[in-house]
Order: C-alpha cells, then sequence, then structure tokens
C-alpha cells in the first residue's frame, strides 16, 4: 500500500510546487553569500557620481525596475475622487482630538466604490498646521479605537473573514496610540486597506482597481500588472491629495507609515509619491525593507506563493533565483531619497529578517550622501532600543514581537520632528 502511494505523493508535490520549497533560515551562518546590485551603477556601468545624474538617469531606471518587475505599473487614469463628510466628533481622544469621519467615493461614469477614512486631529495646534500621519489599518478604523462612533468599513460586508466578529471593535487600539500623537501636535490619517482592495487573491473584482481602463475580470494579468501593494500606494496618494484640501493640513509635513504588508506599500507609495516627506516602513521583512538576496526568514519562493496577489505577475519568476534579480531592496529605499525614511524592526520578527531590514537602509545610504545628507553609516547593527537618527535615514530595532508598539511611534514622530522642526 505504501509503496503504491509514495510515488503518487512525490509527483503531487512536484505537481503543486511543493518539491521548490526550501526549509526557512533563521540562522545567520545560513545565509548564502551573495552580491548586491550597487544603486550607484547604471545599467551601462556608468557610475552616478551627482544627484542630477541619479534624478535624471538612474533613479527612472531603479524605479522602472520596480514597476516593470516587482508591484506592477501603477495606471495613469484619473479617477474622479469625492469626499464627503459624514461625521464629526470634537472630544474624541480624552478631548485631545477631533476625529472626522469622511466617505471617499470613487468614480469611473456609473461605476463607483468606496472607502472610509478617519482623521484624528489634534486640537491643540501651536503651528496652527500640522503634520498628519497617513497610515492603513488591517481591521477598519473602528478597529485602532474604542470610540463607539467609529463607523465600520465598507469592505466589512465583501470579505467578512477579514474582520472576525463585529465585537472586534478597538482590539487593535493599543497599536495605535493616537494619544501621543496628539500631545505631540501630529494628526492621524487612517483607512482599512481592505476598502481600497480587500486582500484576498480573489478579490481584484471588489477592488477600486475596477474603475481602471485596463480592467477585464476575463483576461490574464500581464507580467507588469499592478495588484494589491500598488493599488494601496495608490488609494494612499489618493489620501494625500485629499489631505492637501485641507487648511488645518501642513501640506509639506505628510507623513506615510506602514507595518508589515502595509510596511511594504509604505515604501512603494513614498517612492512615487514625493509628497510624502517623510515614509516608515515598520517590520516591512521580505517584499518591504528585507534584502531579498539573504533569503533569511520568509523568501520570494513563499511570499510570491502565499500572496499571490501582492505584487505583480512577473516577480514570481525570481522566487528561488533571488541573485537574478536586477535589483534589491536598498534601491526601493533609494528612491524616497533625497526625502526622510526610517525603517523598523522588531527583535522577535527574525521572519522578516531584521538584519536585512537594517542592511537595506545602509545600503541606500550613498544615494543620501549625493545630496549631502548622511544616513546609515555603519554596516553594524545598533543594540536594542538605540535608534539611529541620520540626517535623512533612520533605523531601530526594538524588544517584543512583529507589532507596532507606543516605542515605535514615539520614534517615529522623534524623527518627523528632526525633519520638520530641526533645532536651530
Ligand atoms: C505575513 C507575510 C509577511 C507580511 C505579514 C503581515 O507574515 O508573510 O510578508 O509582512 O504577513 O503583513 O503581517
Amino acid at each position: 500500500m505504501r509503496n503504491i502511494l509514495l510515488p503518487l505523493f512525490f509527483s503531487a508535490l512536484s505537481i503543486s510546487g511543493f518539491a521548490q520549497q526550501k526549509p526557512v533560515i533563521y540562522d545567520e551562518s545560513q545565509v548564502p553569500s551573495y552580491e548586491l546590485p550597487d544603486v550607484l551603477t547604471c545599467n551601462d556601468g556608468t557610475k552616478v557620481t551627482n544627484k542630477r545624474m541619479w534624478e535624471k538617469k538612474r533613479r527612472p531606471e531603479v524605479m522602472e525596475m520596480f514597476q516593470g518587475q516587482m508591484f506592477g505599473r501603477t495606471p495613469k487614469d484619473k479617477i474622479k475622487v469625492d469626499c464627503t463628510l459624514l461625521q464629526e466628533k470634537k472630544d474624541a481622544v480624552y478631548g485631545k482630538a477631533t476625529i472626522q469621519q469622511i466617505q471617499m467615493r470613487f468614480s469611473n461614469g456609473s461605476k463607483t466604490h468606496d472607502a472610509l477614512l478617519m482623521l484624528v486631529i489634534p486640537n491643540n495646534r501651536p503651528h496652527k498646521k500640522v503634520p498628519v500621519i497617513f497610515c492603513y489599518n488591517f481591521k477598519g478604523n473602528h478597529n485602532t479605537t474604542h470610540d463607539p462612533s467609529i463607523l465600520m468599513p465598507y469592505s466589512y460586508d465583501i470579505i467578512p473573514s477579514a474582520y472576525g466578529e463585529k465585537g472586534e471593535r478597538g482590539l487593535s487600539a493599543r497599536r495605535w496610540d493616537y494619544e501621543q500623537a496628539m500631545d505631540r501636535g501630529y494628526a492621524v490619517a487612517t483607512m482599512c486597506y481592505n476598502d481600497i482592495y480587500p486582500d484576498d487573491k480573489n478579490e481584484l473584482k471588489n477592488s477600486v482597481g475596477t474603475l481602471f481602463s485596463g480592467y477585464n475580470p476575463n483576461a490574464e494579468l500581464a507580467p507588469d500588472s499592478w495588484q494589491s501593494i500598488g493599488t494601496w500606494a495608490w488609494g494612499a496618494s489618493r489620501v494625500a491629495d485629499y489631505l492637501q484640501t485641507l487648511p488645518w493640513v501642513d501640506k509639506d509635513k505628510l507623513v506615510m507609515m506602514g507595518h508589515s504588508r502595509l510596511g511594504k506599500t509604505s515604501l512603494w507609495a513614498g517612492a512615487q509619491d514625493t509628497r510624502f516627506k517623510v515614509v516608515i516602513s515598520n517590520d516591512s521583512g521580505c517584499g518591504g525593507a528585507a534584502i531579498s538576496r539573504r533569503t533569511f526568514g520568509e523568501t520570494l519562493e513563499i511570499i510570491t506563493r502565499v500572496f499571490p496577489h501582492w505584487f505583480c505577475p512577473s516577480f514570481r519568476r525570481f522566487a528561488n533565483k533571488e541573485n537574478e534579480l536586477p535589483f534589491d531592496q536598498h534601491e526601493l529605499i533609494a528612491l524616497i531619497a533625497p526625502r526622510a525614511v526610517y525603517v523598523a524592526s522588531a527583535e522577535m520578527d527574525a521572519w522578516a529578517d531584521q538584519k536585512g531590514e537594517f542592511l537595506s537602509a545602509y545600503h541606500a545610504t550613498p544615494v543620501y550622501h549625493l545630496y549631502g545628507f548622511k544616513g546609515v553609516e555603519s554596516d553594524q547593527m545598533p543594540g536594542l532600543h538605540q535608534p539611529i537618527m541620520g540626517e535623512k535615514v533612520g533605523y531601530h530595532i526594538r524588544q517584543g514581537v512583529h507589532d507596532v508598539t507606543n516605542y515605535d511611534w514615539a520614534r517615529y514622530m522623534d524623527f518627523c520632528d528632526r525633519q520638520f522642526y530641526p533645532k536651530k
């Protein structure tokens, strides 16, 4: 019996691709040796020696690699957006904040798609206009606070499995340190990422992507087609459009922050949209800040198999072939230069490869040097709770697991303060 089933078992493995799976590396000594593409060497071998060459020649090349082979191209269609204030509460967060809930209605002809934006605005605004940190949430705005007036996301009915019981109101509140943000004069804008693209491989049909001219539910996706990370990044830019219309917003102080898959999104949104003056990736790992070639923790083979709808289809061809990538993640960070970028890791988050996250910040730094800014200047990782605050590149690793903590928020605002209110 056993002998009959065994060959069947192995052929099933190879059909499904399981035979390709390697054990996950959690031991630094098993990281293969690799050579990173040099961010300052152009495709024709020319070396970039100044910021003009970076901006005119190399940066577009790097951008082309990420849009053509990793995240997909962001369509250029102009989608109509109507924003309607649904509710305003002036005494939220112990009286420290005004909360506004806004419906963003995206439309193309008769097709519409709605998303729910929440703004938590400090009531005390010594500078009159305030910086805004935009950060998508995973489970609805109502999940970020115990405030009973917060509405459920529109995507609640589309993928209820993503939300669990309605009782989840406030369940992730400890990840959202609104009070600290209010005390420090930062507004926070948030929206459930599922409202833009429900996070599932079968949900393109319920995403805002259906409004775009290239959308065809019956056609196979083009190799460089955007998928969910690209769509979430596009949504972040639409939030930025709206924020820029508000009188209390300091337009030059928009921040994009994201955790984990939304940290990957944050880097891609920040690479494309220069209105984000500080870009923060919290525990973003594989496909975010972590160097793919290290194959430590999550690998491209795993991420593109388990989450096929995150990256453009052509990215999958680098599964188990990291050394054939024409780019690596330090170059994604370099696309943000000369604007500020902060990468953070957690001690117990080996899946996200903390060292790989750190090294990206380090290897992106030569681009900051072209502008005369310091970044992460040493390849030695700092100890726990010893943040590096280079002029334009920051990094920390804190105790604990894959999460967003008050410590993370505090360091992010320290870093933003240095960018926005430099000491004379
Ligand atoms: C999974 C995934 C990661 C991702 C994380 C998250 O662990 O493998 O790539 O960052 O989910 O978004 O929480």
